[in-house]
């Protein structure tokens, strides 16, 4: 069976396709135009699939007949328009749990740096204009018995409220298509509104899938029903908040801050004048980029491919 992955992922699951006795093709050149990517998804069975730039739709599934299975080396599937595969009988596998603590950690990693103003302060050490002591310049927020709020109680979300309880006693409410029972017991969440939890989070963090009806969830109207020091934080997808907005609630101070790790657009402009402002902190995608969680992404995206060679179900499958 021919398996090909798109760009190159660590050693460990590479080793396991070929220890199963997978032909494997991974391009030499790293990043393909869509066209180069459609030649290689037209001469595989199975592909392992790095990165969302490219989407798989109905045009994709129409052009490349000869693919039957599908393993994403993410645990989001957006770009991948499931009940298509699913009509075809496509499994599309991804990668849950192993990045949850290595994307909540990014989450809390922004929170604190948004609190205290970190990439503001660290341009000005930068560019020279750290000057002399000064009682009310670059104050920041303590996080400590403050409310955070969780849009998205799953995996990455529970993690990111376990932390901020942990750390900072940090009082969590959430949002959430279920209640969340763990959570209520062990961290005393308290399940709200959408409504409540947009005017009572200090902190707002978003962990939820992104589905179409997400798109720009959190915009103009959103954010002027904020807290006016509450930070805003996205970790999931940049398509759930509009960008535009964020910058001009920022400006107007409408909201404290932003902690971005996903953006809209995504790679965004260098030009966007949102990274001039000082109550923000913006990473590009770095979620997942620890050794363990991109190791066990590989394992995991290996053998949901390795399952599929063997006619078995993939053990991890986001198919419903
Ligand atoms: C995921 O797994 O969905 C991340 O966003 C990519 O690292």
């Amino acid at each position: 069976m021919k398996v090909f992955i798109n760009k190159r992922i660590p050693e460990t699951g590479i080793k396991m396709l070929k220890e199963a006795g997978l032909e494997i093709t991974i391009p030499e050149k790293e990043n393909l135009s869509y066209e180069e990517w459609l030649n290689y998804c037209k001469n595989t069975d199975t592909i392992l699939s790095v990165g969302a730039e490219f989407k798989y739709d109905k045009n994709f599934f129409e052009a490349c007949p000869n693919v039957k299975a599908i393993a994403l080396y993410s645990v989001g599937f957006d770009h991948v328009e499931i009940k298509e595969a699913t009509q075809r009988n496509i499994p599309v596998g991804n990668t849950p749990d192993v990045l949850s603590r290595a994307t909540s950690d990014v989450a809390f990693l922004l929170m604190q740096s948004v609190a205290r103003r970190a990439s503001y302060n660290f341009r000005k050490v930068k560019d020279g204009s750290w000057g002399a002591f000064d009682p009310l310049h670059a104050l920041g927020q303590e996080l400590y018995g403050k409310t955070l709020g969780i849009f998205g109680l799953g995996r990455i979300g529970y993690e990111m409220a376990e932390k901020s309880k942990k750390a900072f006693g940090m009082n969590i409410i959430y949002h959430n298509r279920h209640h969340n029972e763990e959570a209520e017991q062990e961290l005393g969440a308290i399940y709200v509104s959408f409504e409540e939890l947009i005017k009572n989070s200090d902190v707002l963090s978003v962990h939820a899938n992104f589905t179409p009806e997400h798109q720009e969830l959190f915009n103009k109207s959103i954010f002027e029903q904020m807290k006016p020091d509450a930070i805003f934080i996205n970790t999931a997808r940049g398509g759930f908040h509009n960008q535009k907005d964020l910058y001009q609630a920022l400006v107007d101070q409408k909201i404290w801050g932003a902690g971005l790790d996903v953006t809209n657009p995504e790679p965004m402009s260098a030009d966007d004048p949102i990274l001039e402002l000082s109550s923000v902190c913006i990473l590009p995608h770095i979620g997942s980029a620890t050794i363990e969680a991109r190791n066990g992404m590989a394992r995991l995206a290996a053998g949901n491919i390795i399952a599929f060679s063997k006619s078995e179900k993939m053990p991890y499958c986001a198919n419903p």
